[in-house]
């Protein structure tokens, strides 16, 4: 298959195309080769590349900046995904575009399936959502995945950040009221390649179990411990949302449920516990 990948400076990206170059034709462009917003620029290069599949994940995900920075998430996270979808459907390509579990409120305490009634509770979540609406505005041929607390290979992430402040600091204050599902890159990129044939809709992946972002701390200090890397960290302390006040609001729960994406794919879905240790063992150390 001819696969063309958008945002390929990006993390998830990265590790996708790596992934899908094994067994496909694949053609990863970065923001400066193929702008999104830019209609013609969108046109030219799809019509250069002539693919059976676009893959968006190319996405403006500064979610605190986005407060400030509405009009620019909205360009990039609505009108991008709509000008993709506009060119897939007269070329006959499929769209499979990347969402976010920040569609939700957080207000549930089960799961989260892809029929809840999605509520943003921040401008990144509008505009991502604006951005679903778009893509199933403009084509019926579209995947929409949805996903949650992404880490892995590339930009900076919560793992590199806790790692590289655990070194530094005694005291690592992190939050235990937000609950979500931790999601590797390279377990998402074979999510997508299991989906590139499967039928229309919206998906949720993420890996499985739950956890608090104080619980994915705790499991990326022992993964440290494991591999004997030296920290200056004592404890790391519980601490509530409010008493770490950020301009975004976040959905306090957030965890969605898979169980279409393995209906329809027949395959397990990894724990995130597991992929931590196989992200730290493959990734982090080697450049130790
Ligand atoms: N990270 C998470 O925790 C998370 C969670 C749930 C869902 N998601 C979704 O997963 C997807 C991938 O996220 P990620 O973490 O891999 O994002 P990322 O690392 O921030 O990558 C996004 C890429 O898109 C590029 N980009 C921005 N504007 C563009 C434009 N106009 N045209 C073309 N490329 C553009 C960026 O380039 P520059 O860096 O040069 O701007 C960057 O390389 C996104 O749709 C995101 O919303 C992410």
């Amino acid at each position: 298959m001819k696969i063309l990948v958008t945002g390929s400076g990006g993390m998830l990206a990265s590790a996708l195309a790596e992934l899908l170059e094994r067994e496909h034709r694949v053609s990863a462009l970065s923001r400066k080769e193929f702008d999104i917003t830019d209609v013609s620029s969108v046109r030219k290069n799809i019509l250069r590349v002539s693919p059976q599949v676009i893959v968006n994940c190319a996405a403006y995900t500064k979610v605190d900046k986005a407060e400030e920075e509405r009009s620019e998430a909205f360009l990039i996270n609505a009108e991008g995904p709509r000008n993709l979808a506009a060119v897939c459907r007269k070329l006959g390509a499929r769209l499979i575009h990347i969402s976010t579990d920040f569609v939700f409120d957080g207000k549930k305490s089960v799961p989260y399936k892809e029929e809840a009634r999605p509520y943003p509770l921040s401008v990144y979540g509008m505009s991502k959502l604006q951005g679903e609406k778009n893509v199933q505005d403009e084509t019926t041929d579209f995947i929409i995945i949805r996903t949650s607390w992404l880490y892995g290979r590339g930009k900076d992430n919560f793992v590199k950040k806790v790692a590289s402040l655990a070194r530094k600091r005694k005291d690592l204050p992190v939050v235990y009221d937000q609950i979500g599902t931790p999601t590797y890159t390279g377990d998402l990129s074979t999510a997508i390649m299991n989906l590139l044939d499967k039928p229309p809709g919206i998906y949720h992946f993420s890996n499985e179990g739950v956890a608090s972002w104080y619980d994915f701390a705790h499991a990326i200090v022992e993964e440290m411990k494991k591999g004997g890397m030296k920290m200056r960290l004592e404890a790391l302390r519980p601490i509530l949302t409010e008493e770490y006040p950020a301009p975004a609001k976040r959905p306090a729960y957030s965890v969605l449920d898979k169980s279409k994406y393995k209906r329809i794919t027949g395959e397990a879905i990894p724990h995130w516990r597991e992929s931590l240790s196989r992200y730290v063992a493959e990734e982090l150390w080697r450049r130790r």
